[in-house]
Order: C-alpha cells, then sequence, then structure tokens
C-alpha cells in the first residue's frame, strides 16, 4: 500500500509518501523567509505560494519515486483543518482531483492529531496515552485511546504558547519565529522564576491563557529599557545579556505552565502510559527536557517527534492517514476544509480498501 500525504495548513507546503511502514520521501518547501519581512504569516499570500508550488513538489516527488508513482498509489491523505482557510483549501482540491482522477480514496486528516501521532517516528506510542499539542495557533491536551481516539482536556482560550513566543519575540525584535529565537538565545541566559507570574492557574482546568504573558513581557521590556536591537546586522550571540535572561525567563513561565496543566491532566488521567509532545514548539529544548524529566518521575514513557518532524510536514499527515485507512475509513469527496476555532466533524465513511 502506497500512501501520498499532503500539507498546506499554513507557511510549509510538503507533500510525502509512505509505503507500509516505511517514509519513501518527503519534500517541503517554507514558506518562512517570505512572511518573516512582514514579521507573521500573511494568510493571502501563503495560499498563493502553496498554489505555486505544489504541483512542482509533487513532481519532484514523481521524479525521486519513479514516473509511474501515480499508478502506484492507494491513498491520498491532506490536512482538512484546522489552519488557514484558503491555504487548506489549495491542499484539499488538488488532493480531491488526485483523488477523482487516479480513482482511489481520500482521506481528510486532522493536523493536529496528525503532529501527536508523529510521536511515533520515536518509538512506538502506547495508549492510553495523553498528548500535549502545542504549535503556533494550538495548545491543547488531549486523551489518546487510540490513534484515531482524542478526547480534548484543556485548549488555549486566546494565544496559544507558540503565537505567545512568536509575539514575544517581535517585541524583543527577534527574527520570525519568534519561538525558535527565544529558544535558542535562552540557553545562554538565566531565568527569573519571579519575574511573571505562570498565567492561567488559578483555577482548576487544563486550559491555557498566553495572552497576559504577552502584555507583562512588554511593559517589563518598557519599564526596564531591555535594549531592542537590530538582529539584521548582528550575530545573534551577540544579543545583550538582558536578552537572553528574558528569553531564559520566557522559556522557563512557559514550559512550567505547560507541565502544571499536564500535571493535572494526567491526575484526571492516571491510567496514561505514554506522555506525547508535538507541535512545533514540541522543538524547544527546555520543554523536552522537563517534560522527559517528569514523565520519568512517574515512571511514563515519553515521546517527542524528531525536532525535523515537530513543525509542519507532510510526513505526519500521510502516517496518520494511513492509521485512519487500517481502520477502515476515508472522507466522502465533498468535505469541506475546517478552518482554526471550529472542531473536525468525525464523519469519515468506510474505506472502499482493506489493506493487504
Ligand atoms: O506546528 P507549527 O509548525 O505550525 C502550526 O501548526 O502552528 O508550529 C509553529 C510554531 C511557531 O509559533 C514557532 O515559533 C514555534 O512553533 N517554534 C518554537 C520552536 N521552534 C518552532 N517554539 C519554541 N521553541 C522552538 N525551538
Ligand atoms: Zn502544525
Amino acid at each position: 500500500m502506497i500512501y501520498l500525504g499532503i500539507e498546506t495548513s499554513c507557511d510549509e507546503t510538503s507533500v510525502a509518501v509512505w509505503s507500509h511502514d516505511t517514509l519513501l520521501k518527503e519534500i517541503t518547501h517554507t514558506q518562512i523567509p517570505m512572511h518573516a519581512v512582514f514579521g507573521g504569516v500573511v494568510p493571502e499570500l501563503a495560499s498563493r505560494e502553496h498554489l505555486r508550488k505544489l504541483d512542482a513538489l509533487i513532481t519532484l516527488l514523481q521524479k525521486e519515486l519513479g514516473k509511474d508513482l501515480f499508478s502506484r498509489l492507494d491513498l491520498v491523505a491532506v490536512t482538512r483543518g484546522p489552519g488557514l482557510l484558503g491555504a487548506l483549501l489549495v491542499g484539499i482540491a488538488y488532493a480531491k482531483a488526485l483523488a477523482l482522477g487516479l480513482g482511489i480514496p481520500i482521506i481528510g486528516v486532522n493536523h493536529l492529531h496528525a503532529h501527536l501521532l508523529a510521536c511515533n517516528f520515536s518509538g512506538a506510542i502506547t495508549y492510553p496515552a495523553l498528548g500535549i499539542l502545542v504549535s503556533g495557533g494550538h495548545t491543547h491536551i488531549y486523551q489518546m485511546t487510540s490513534p484515531h481516539s482524542f478526547v480534548l482536556l484543556g485548549k488555549t482560550l486566546d494565544d496559544a504558547a507558540g503565537e505567545a513566543f512568536d509575539k514575544i519575540g517581535k517585541i524583543l525584535n527577534l527574527p520570525y519565529p519568534g519561538g525558535k529565537y527565544i529558544d535558542l538565545l535562552g540557553q545562554y541566559g538565566i531565568a527569573n522564576p519571579k519575574l511573571f507570574s505562570k498565567p492561567y492557574l488559578n483555577n482548576d482546568n487544563c486550559d491555557f491563557s498566553f495572552s497576559g504573558l504577552k502584555t507583562a513581557a512588554y511593559n517589563y521590556v518598557q519599564k526596564h529599557n531591555i535594549p531592542v536591537v537590530n538582529y539584521n546586522n548582528l550575530e545573534l550571540s551577540a544579543a545583550p545579556q538582558q536578552v537572553k535572561d528574558l528569553c531564559a525567563t520566557i522559556n522557563d513561565v512557559i514550559v512550567e505552565t505547560i507541565l502544571e496543566k499536564t500535571r493535572r491532566a494526567l491526575a484526571l488521567c492516571p491510567e496514561t502510559r505514554t506522555l506525547c509532545l508535538a507541535g512545533g514548539v514540541a522543538a524547544n529544548t527546555l520543554l523536552r527536557q522537563r517534560v522527559d524529566n517528569f514523565s520519568q518521575t512517574r515512571n511514563i514513557n515519553f515521546l517527542a517527534p524528531p525536532q525535523k518532524y515537530c513543525g509542519d510536514n507532510a510526513a505526519m499527515i500521510a502516517y496518520a492517514g494511513m492509521q485512519l485507512a487500517r481502520s477502515n475509513r476515508s472522507s466522502a469527496l465533498d468535505f469541506e476544509a475546517i478552518p482554526r476555532g471550529r472542531p473536525l466533524p468525525d464523519d469519515y465513511i468506510s474505506n472502499p480498501f482493506i489493506e493487504e
């Protein structure tokens, strides 16, 4: 069985092919340099760039895997949502046309679930698992009882962790995306855990709210005259020590907040066997270390995708599609794209083929 995956939900155009349990090839075109000029993703530009690049990437896949690739495909998996609506539509329209033309099934994949299932790239997830999904648009905690059963225990009420990182990066004039650079610079700084309170802990739920942290960081930078440097002409390592210390503090406060909510989720799901950490922010060095250490103290298996597969990629979409197909699921050809903020319907239909 050969599975094609297509990902166009945000600022990466990505295609990948799995054969049984082997990733044959993944090709990703990142739009980050294009959006960096604007300090964030411009949705209209993202859609246009997906439209410009997607077919070229598929052609490259054919070059790498053989001109007869299309005739060997058994299924197309594509990100259905959540994501930027125009960006999603590009991938979905392409995937539908391909599936229709080749007469093969299609599966619309939940992007967030796919991020978490990519933990299988590092080792086998044992269920029940707890899924911590931290990305640019989402901070979700799920109870996972199988590769296709996700129960949402907590979510972000405003800014996601990645969004908070990126907005604070912008306040400090760091390159885009800020999360990556706050992680890097923080490694050369000393955190002051007393500087900011951990946001939205004064409750008994597993939800998150990071927008106040962004405002607190802004006020701190203004009040203490933290130097805001133009990094275009400067090596990042030459950043002022105050900036490095502030980055270490931001890393610490975000990571500790995520850990506290993880503790609460674990109290709700004491039978958890694996702690899965995924999404773009799962690339964060401190977060990986602390969630790993925490899992060890609880005797729970810890899994995060290799850093290369923390951000958006089609390998995880094809892989999630493969899991769904194996449980006899596929999508009707008229499925809609689901933008951020709307839950994905569980409207799979039965799969017209059974994997040999
Ligand atoms: O999952 P992703 O690639 O896209 C979405 O689906 O949102 O996540 C992108 C987010 C950005 O906010 C970026 O700043 C953050 O992941 N990110 C990081 C790191 N690398 C990427 N945040 C913290 N530390 C990192 N090393
Ligand atoms: Zn993502």
